[in-house]
């Protein structure tokens, strides 16, 4: 039997017990391997395929994620959402550690990504003023709020280069700019989601104030994993609702997202 799944998840290593009657695959991609084997398996009633963002051993930093490796490889499988959770630094002082924002806005500060599979064989302009779909956002907010999670519906993510955290002044500005969380792994994830029209949807956990908003030495990463490591648990729990909670037919429009565009190639 040929594996396929429908929900992809890109997260952290901590999933891997989401899944039961898990499988492994070694997949590759036009653009190499994806960060690690691929664990396919269920989730409920929904088929899963889930990539450690990072790898299992943590070895790529946020620059280095061979991002588009590991959307072709869900592509492949047969997925068609995705859910994005991460880690992220919030620029409000009332989104403390500990809420769950599924933003709807992204701006991009990254610099000398990849962020296209379509840079050979003619222009592809793919419409992105609204980053993330509307009903995998929809569901990851009623399920938050039906659990103890403090939960913001809506926000924007500024993702920055990395992989240092921001200066206070660039954290100020940021806020300034009424930008909600700051990460380091949203774009060009998101881009590239949209790219072969897969649903795409952000659940930022976060887990520390970034340096503009509090005074004092700034984030640090043992912050930011230990805060991680201590909620991964609910973390899962969230995500693992999400997924059971998606709707199994697609009527957003993210799925017609190439519709009359010319692609210089088929889609897995
Ligand atoms: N990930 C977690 N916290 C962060 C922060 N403050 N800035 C950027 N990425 C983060």
């Amino acid at each position: 039997m040929v594996t396929r799944a429908d929900i992809g998840v890109i997260g952290g290593s901590g999933f891997y017990s989401l899944l039961d009657d898990a499988e492994e695959i070694e997949l590759a991609t036009p653009y190499g391997p994806p960060s690690d084997v691929v664990t396919v398996g269920r989730i409920g009633s929904r088929s899963v395929a889930f990539i450690p963002r990072h790898g299992r051993d943590h070895r790529f930093p946020p620059h280095r994620i061979p991002y588009r490796a590991n959307l072709w490889a869900l592509r492949s499988l047969g997925v068609r959402q995705v859910l994005a959770p991460s880690a992220v630094g919030s620029l409000r002082a009332d989104y403390g550690p500990g809420t769950m924002v599924i933003p709807d806005q992204l701006i991009d500060r990254t610099s000398g990504r990849v962020q296209t599979y379509y840079d050979t064989g003619g222009a592809v302009h793919v419409s992105f003023a609204d980053p993330y779909c509307p009903s995998g956002r929809l569901t990851a907010v009623d399920t938050a709020l039906a659990t103890d999670w403090h939960t913001a519906d809506a926000g924007t993510l500024v993702v920055i280069e990395g992989p240092r955290f921001s200066t206070r002044a660039e954290s100020q500005w940021f806020a300034a700019n009424g930008w909600s969380i700051v990460g380091m792994t949203g774009f060009p994830e998101a881009i590239l989601a949209r790219e072969l029209a897969l649903c795409y949807t952000s659940l930022c956990l976060v887990t520390d104030l970034d340096a503009g908003v509090e005074a004092g030495q700034g984030v640090t990463h043992d912050e930011v994993l230990e805060f991680f490591a201590q909620n991964v648990t609910r973390m899962r729990s969230l995500v693992s609702a999400t997924v059971q909670a998606l709707p199994e037919e697609r009527t957003c429009p993210c799925g017609s997202a190439l519709d009359g565009l010319k692609l210089p190639f088929d889609l897995p």
